[in-house]
């Protein structure tokens, strides 16, 4: 769909613009269910703070269908926020480039459009060390368009980054990949309107937190088993210690009167007598719901298996 035909203004259904893994998708029925009353009655968000927000699914969810009058959103990755903030500013433009983008790319051959994403790829990693991630600029726009492509392109539509910071997923065959959700990016740009960005750590949140606020908290899994190592969301990732500190934020938020829904893997699914999470979040209302893991990709490793979500309230 071309951009001039949307009534843009009005157009405000929005989901994810990237693919993020630990994306949120699946659980939405089961976390809006468990929203506080006064919202699923009235429809109104008075504040929402999203301190590991990633693709951002249950924001673009909850901004779809709830009144949310202030949001803040937050994530240590650079790149992502640097992409929130281009869909926010300048999603016209971001658009033209990653049309054109796609059409270049569309109508080459297969063994054309490898070659088209590698040569995209290095352009993504050599523009790494040039551009200034401090002051907001036209060339994030346009390395935003670069990720939103690769997303869109590579394997699996991972987001990962090697121990020097640089993007190296694989060609992803895809038929007919939508590069350019032109429909999409703009509903994203209405729902991001009002929105604070911030690239930090979660801890830094805490300003934003008030008496009511709604706080959803999904950080990093912790991982399934000894063999499984996805920490790919930043060079940093996130240890058991960070685990515990988030725990010690989740109870400090709690006396300020917030409303916390934090999600995670259920350790359990592995083994039945691990107890980290019951340990750590003693008290508040623990539950296990079925969810589908789908970013290992080795397809037998999908299907089944349980989340967590601690609230700090029942309804
Ligand atoms: C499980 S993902 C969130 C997925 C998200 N709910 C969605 O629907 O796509 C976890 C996110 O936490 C971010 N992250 C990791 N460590 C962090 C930290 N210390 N503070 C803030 N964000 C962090 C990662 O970059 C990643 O985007």
């Amino acid at each position: 769909m071309s951009i001039n035909n949307l009534n843009k203004e009005d157009l405000k259904v929005s989901k994810p613009f990237l693919k993020w893994a630990g994306g949120k998708r699946q659980l939405l029925f089961e976390l809006e269910k468990r929203l506080p009353n006064l919202i699923l009655e009235n429809g109104i968000i008075e504040t929402y703070v999203e301190p590991f927000v990633g693709g951002g699914a249950l924001f673009f969810y909850l901004e779809s269908n709830y009144q949310v009058k202030k949001s803040i959103l937050l994530d240590v990755n650079m790149e992502l926020i640097m992409a929130y903030r281009a869909i926010q500013n300048d999603s016209k433009y971001l658009i033209s480039i990653l049309k054109d983008m796609e059409d270049e790319h569309l109508q080459k051959s297969e063994e054309n459009r490898k070659k088209n994403y590698y040569s995209k790829r290095d352009d993504f990693n050599t523009q790494m060390h040039e551009i200034d991630y401090t002051h907001y600029s036209r060339e994030w726009v346009d390395r935003a368009a670069h990720l939103i492509f690769l997303n869109k392109t590579c394997f699996n539509g991972l987001f990962r980054l090697n121990s020097k910071g640089e993007f190296n997923v694989p060609f992803g065959r895809y038929q007919n990949p939508t590069i350019c959700d032109v429909e999409n990016l703009q509903s994203a740009h209405n729902s991001l309107k009002k929105t604070e960005l911030l690239c930090t750590d979660f801890t830094k949140s805490q300003q934003f937190i008030q008496k009511g606020t709604l706080v959803y908290l999904d950080p990093p899994y912790r991982p399934l088993n000894n063999t499984s190592h996805f920490t790919g969301y930043s060079r940093e990732g996130f240890s058991d210690q960070d685990q515990k500190k988030l725990a010690e934020f989740y109870k400090k938020m709690d006396t300020k009167g917030a409303h916390l829904i934090l999600s995670n893997s259920d350790p359990k699914n592995h083994d039945q007598k691990d107890d980290f999470f019951d340990e750590l979040y003693y008290g508040y209302n623990i539950q296990r719901v079925p969810a589908k893991r789908n970013i290992n990709s080795k397809t037998s490793r999908r299907g089944e298996i349980q989340e967590l979500i601690i609230r700090n309230y029942s309804n």
